[in-house]
């Protein structure tokens, strides 16, 4: 990290760590503290510890808070807009419980946005989004579903942009992409089990005509009118550079986040992120990095610790956040031939590269329980977060055998 923060001093990277250091990792305990709160106050789980910790006490024992605060996430993005901004970070809340008041309304207000498990994510989110240079850094997201990640993210861009437009966002140009088909059954059974306002609000909407984009829009361009949804399935020819190129227009940005949840499998890694030449010092997020063992064996075998350095992650919850060391491009033969080498391994007569694997990720994960090499770590988040981790990741890294390797390293062939 070090080498990285001096190497890239003014990059994504370097000021999303700054951040992360003094909103989520000042004590390491409070983090698992922030974790528990997801699922129930909103406020206490996006606010993060400086700005929580002095209304936990009340939020907490206040059952009709915690509903009120937890039911509309426009009111609570809104709680947190507090009036006495600094440089970074003018979206979470200021000890000043009457900003509460000055909250707008909005079409939406009155439902919960949908999301699937995104919550603990969320200021993490907004950090990286508010680390972007905006004078020349977009945020490409896939796979956004109904857009809970997305406003995340528009709400971290509006404080990255509040030092250059000086309030005349209108006119500049978007730097929010999100890709996603918007569409499909899965998605649908989704939306209406855990959203059944949506029906209200959009009649249309039904298993034939199944698309949700309007939803999306309406979710998140309220808050941030420039954002762009880009309607189609995923893959190489619909997201890459000249694509992006395209969508940025004259002005040439680049990006600086990518949050990608749509890769859910070591494959698709390569056909969804595959046409992107990803920057160093950009921030990437995996959403799903613990659902497929092969990723996290990828990740661990191939990507890291050449191009990727973690910097978040949500524990027992998937999220992961990198930032990225050297200029990368997923589908470079070096990536393949490595998954080739890895190929020729055996496994279950040698340990020495599980070994390896092992120890790289177990310090990460030390590391990330304070972000720091020789935190004090508490017991509780050792014991509640960290070794439930590092379980799960030894299990996916001692699953591994030659017919993966294989098989990955075919995929170059194609690519
Ligand atoms: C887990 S959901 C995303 C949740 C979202 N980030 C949130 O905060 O609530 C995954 C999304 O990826 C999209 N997706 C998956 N594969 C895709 C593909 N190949 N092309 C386009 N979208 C895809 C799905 O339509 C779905 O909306």
């Amino acid at each position: 990290m070090k080498s990285f923060l001096q190497e890239y001093p003014n990059s994504t990277g370097a000021r999303f760590i700054h951040l992360l250091k003094a909103e989520l990792h000042a004590r390491p305990e409070w983090e698992p503290h922030r974790q528990s709160y997801c699922g129930r106050i909103l406020s206490l789980c996006i606010g993060g510890y400086h700005n929580a910790k002095d209304k936990m006490p009340t939020f907490a024992s206040s059952s009709s808070a915690s509903s009120r605060f937890s039911t509309s996430l426009d009111r609570l993005f809104n709680f947190y807009n507090g009036r006495d901004y600094d440089t970074y970070l003018p979206l979470l809340p200021q000890t000043d419980s009457t900003t509460v008041h000055g909250v707008r309304h909005f079409r939406d207000t009155e439902h919960a946005i949908v999301n699937l498990g995104t919550s603990k994510a969320c200021l993490p989110l907004m950090l990286a989004a508010a680390s972007i240079d905006p004078k020349v850094g977009i945020v490409i997201e896939l796979g956004p579903f109904a857009g809970f990640s997305s406003k995340c993210a528009a709400y971290g861009i509006l404080a990255a942009m509040q030092n250059i437009t000086n309030g005349q966002e209108e006119d500049s140009p978007a730097r929010l992409f999100s890709f996603d088909t918007f569409d499909g059954d899965v998605n649908y059974y989704a939306l209406t089990r855990k959203g059944a306002w949506i029906k209200d609000m959009y009649p249309d909407f039904s298993k034939q005509n199944s698309s949700f984009v309007q939803l999306w829009r309406d979710t998140v361009q309220h808050v941030y009118p420039q954002a762009k949804s880009v309607v189609g399935c995923i893959n190489t020819t619909a997201v890459n550079d000249d694509v992006i190129q395209n969508l940025s227009g004259s002005s040439k940005l680049i990006p600086q986040l990518l949050i990608v949840d749509t890769v859910k499998t070591s494959k698709l890694l390569h056909e969804h992120l595959g046409g992107l030449t990803i920057h160093a010092g950009t921030v990437l997020f995996l959403m799903d990095f613990q659902r497929s063992k092969h990723l996290v064996q990828q990740i661990y075998g191939c990507f890291r610790p050449k191009y990727l350095l973690p910097v978040y992650i949500s524990w027992n919850n998937e999220h992961v956040a990198f930032v990225v060391t050297r200029t990368l491009s997923v589908n470079e033969p070096d990536i393949f031939q490595c998954y080739l080498e890895l190929a020729k391994v055996n496994f279950q007569t040698t340990a020495f590269h599980t070994h390896l694997m092992k120890t790289r990720m177990e310090q990460d994960l030390m590391f990330l329980s304070g972000l720091t090499t020789n935190a004090a770590i508490h017991e509780r988040f050792r014991e509640g977060l960290r070794d439930k981790t590092l379980q799960a990741m030894n299990k996916a890294l001692d699953e591994q055998d030659e017919w993966t390797w294989r098989v990955l390293s075919g995929l170059g062939d194609r690519s």
